[in-house]
């Protein structure tokens, strides 16, 4: 009952929304016809998939409007910063590209600028930007994106600078106009938030508390999606490996799954992130037993030390997370296993650090994203006092990429020889002679063809291999 009346409320909340594009678009119309210059926008988008696929409804919200692309911030009419926070060097980027769009505002007051996403839900930072950055039109947070269309509205009608920022969720509304970059594959949300506190993240401050999709909303979203051409699906969560627990109904990720496996003409499907201290066996069953599921796991180790694990509060043992790779590996020999590491987190000694190498070595990860420890204001990490010198975390983090990657390099020379099937995603910017995608491991695949393939699924042979990508040639099936 309480499911249904949240159901009806949110379709009530999602055509105020729509009505509200509608009325914009009819303004917009006007305005055209008057100038019969169509406005520009850009959305800028920051830090992970999550933020990419929430900037997506961002573009679609503006392209229902009437808006057009724009290559760059200079030249559009409208600016959309949707920023991250996890760690500080995003921060300041953000706010150094903010600073510099003053000038713009100053010379067309028409410009508009609207800033979003985890940033903004962290108290220090709206308060530097309403004091610093007046120059601001609209900002809003990470739990009420849906509104974006609303916020614009009063934005438009007042000229003041809108403010909404909600400190948890309501209800998920979802269905607002997306665009998505591809026509051939899309990102799909399952999950929102995170419950896991791992002590130096600030996700689960700034995205709220973990609350899963029903799955019929999810299956329903994605054979829409197939219908429409695409052939390669993300599921998009913080720990898709918790996906179902607020739903109470014994339907977990694994079903999940299942469930999109047998999607008819569902050719790819991807999943991120996966925790280790909750992938279960039965994860495992289905990964193996579908070709369709792509056999690659992100499976974020963060570090090698069970001491500094503990600090981390991530829940599991160096001895676990290497008994976890052997056994995925048993059941999918030629699994593509990606990790992220980080470097110099508070208290982390020589020792520490030699553990992390040692996994490394003894892993043998086909890719791994390394990050130096970012100290996030309001996390428990922050506080911890013997914070690691940047000389050694620095230190500490070339020679960890002075081991990974001859590892990466060697692991891929098994591709070498090898038929690769790889969804072609776009011509290479420097050789448009030469087409790019990705292979069913992940790999990022360099060949010769046709534009005409982007889109499709053809098999590669590999031919020569670097650490970051692999060059083929493309085979008859
Ligand atoms: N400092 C450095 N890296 C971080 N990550 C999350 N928080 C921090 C931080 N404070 C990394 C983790 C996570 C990835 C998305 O970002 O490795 O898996
Ligand atoms: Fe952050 Fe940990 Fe949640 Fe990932 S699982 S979003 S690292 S708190």
């Amino acid at each position: 009952m309480n499911h249904e009346k949240n159901l009806a409320e949110n379709i009530d909340e999602l055509n105020r929304q729509k009505n509200i594009i509608r009325q914009l678009r009819i303004k917009y119309d006007e305005e055209y016809k008057k100038t019969g210059k169509h406005k520009t926008y850009v959305v800028k988008t920051y830090g992970c998939q999550m933020n990419a696929h929430d900037s997506e409804k961002l573009q679609g919200i503006m392209e229902e409007i009437g808006y057009h692309p724009a290559e760059k911030e200079q030249n559009a009419d409208f600016v959309i910063y949707n920023t991250c926070c996890v760690r500080e060097n995003a921060e300041q980027k953000v706010l150094g590209n903010l600073g510099s769009l003053k000038p713009y505002k100053e010379k067309n007051p028409n410009f508009k600028i609207a800033i979003c996403g985890c940033m903004m839900q962290e108290e220090h930072i709206l308060k530097k930007i309403k004091e610093k950055y007046n120059h601001v039109d609209i900002i809003f947070g990470t739990f009420n994106l849906y509104k974006f269309p609303e916020l614009l509205q009063t934005h438009l009608e007042t000229g003041e600078m809108i403010i909404d920022i909600w400190n948890e969720h309501q209800d998920i509304v979802e269905d607002l106009p997306s665009i998505r970059k591809d026509s051939f594959k899309a990102s799909v949300n399952i999950m929102y938030g995170c419950n896991n506190f791992c002590s130096y993240c600030i996700v689960p401050y700034v995205r709220g508390r973990e609350r899963s999709r029903l799955p019929e909303e999810i299956i329903a979203e994605i054979k829409a999606l197939v219908q429409d051409g695409v052939k390669e699906i993300m599921l998009l969560g913080q720990n898709v490996n918790s996906y179902g627990k607020t739903l109470e109904n014994g339907y977990t990720f694994p079903s999940l799954l299942e469930d999109i496996a047998k999607i008819k003409g569902l050719e790819r499907i991807r999943f991120m992130t996966s925790h280790p201290k909750d992938l279960s066996d039965e994860l495992i069953d289905v990964m193996k037993q579908y070709d369709n599921i792509c056999k690659h796991l992100h499976l974020p180790m963060q570090s090698g030390s069970t001491r500094i694990l503990k600090q981390m509060n991530r829940k599991y043992t160096k001895e676990h997370y290497l008994q976890l790779v052997e056994k995925i590996r048993l059941a999918m020999p030629d699994i593509s296993l990606t990790t992220d590491i980080i470097v110099g987190f508070p208290g982390e000694t020589e020792e520490d650090f030699k553990e992390t190498l040692d996994v490394v070595e003894k892993v043998k990860f086909n890719g791994a994203f390394t990050f130096l420890y970012s100290k996030r204001t309001g996390t428990p990490a922050a506080t911890i006092k013997n914070q690691v010198s940047e000389e050694i975390a620095k230190k500490r983090f070339n020679q960890l990429l002075n081991l990974l990657d001859p590892l990466i390099y060697e692991n891929n020379l098994k591709q070498k020889e090898q038929i690769v099937k790889v969804l072609v995603e776009e011509s290479n910017q420097q050789d448009p002679t030469s087409l790019t995608g990705r292979s069913d491991k992940n790999h990022l695949v360099h060949f010769k063809g046709d534009p005409s393939l982007i889109g499709q699924i053809v098999p590669v042979k590999i031919t020569e291999v670097k650490t970051y990508y692999l060059l083929g040639e493309k085979v008859n099936e």
